[in-house]
């Protein structure tokens, strides 16, 4: 199952970005095939806490670039990336209450993957134009 994956809407086309964007995707399909194949808590515990890790590391390399190069939109970006991560902070609230159960892969496609597609889609692409050239 391959619900995430750099596509036309979702590729920036600079790499530091497209790279951890991609892990970041492959990491919330892992989970939900996890989830889907039951295969127990060790699996998802050790995916729920990358992502946790990830996403921090992901969204301070993106607010870094935006703040080294001046982006005039860093304050609205910032913003959604603090409901991101209360979104997986969420998601890590519902597997330590509930375990590894179907709320939790329904919380991993809607507040994590799904999400996140979004963002990259509306709100990722707006600095494309504005960093695509002052970063690699
Ligand atoms: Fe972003």
């Amino acid at each position: 199952m391959v619900l995430y994956k750099l596509d036309e809407s979702t590729t920036t086309g600079i790499p530091t970005i497209d790279s951890q964007h991609k892990e970041l995707f492959d990491r919330v399909n892992n989970l939900l095939m996890a989830l889907t194949l039951a295969k127990g808590n060790e699996e998802v515990s050790n995916t729920v806490n990358f992502l946790e890790s990830y996403i921090k590391v992901h969204l301070s390399t993106e607010e870094d670039f935006m703040i080294k190069n001046s982006y005039p939109g860093y304050p609205p970006h910032k913003a959604a990336h603090a409901v991101f991560t209360n979104n997986v902070l969420k998601l890590k609230k519902e597997f330590q209450e509930r375990g590894a159960t179907s709320n939790l892969a329904v919380a991993a496609k809607d507040l994590v993957g799904d999400w996140f597609m979004n963002h990259i889609r509306t709100v990722d692409m707006q600095y494309v134009p504005f960093l695509k050239d002052k970063i690699k």
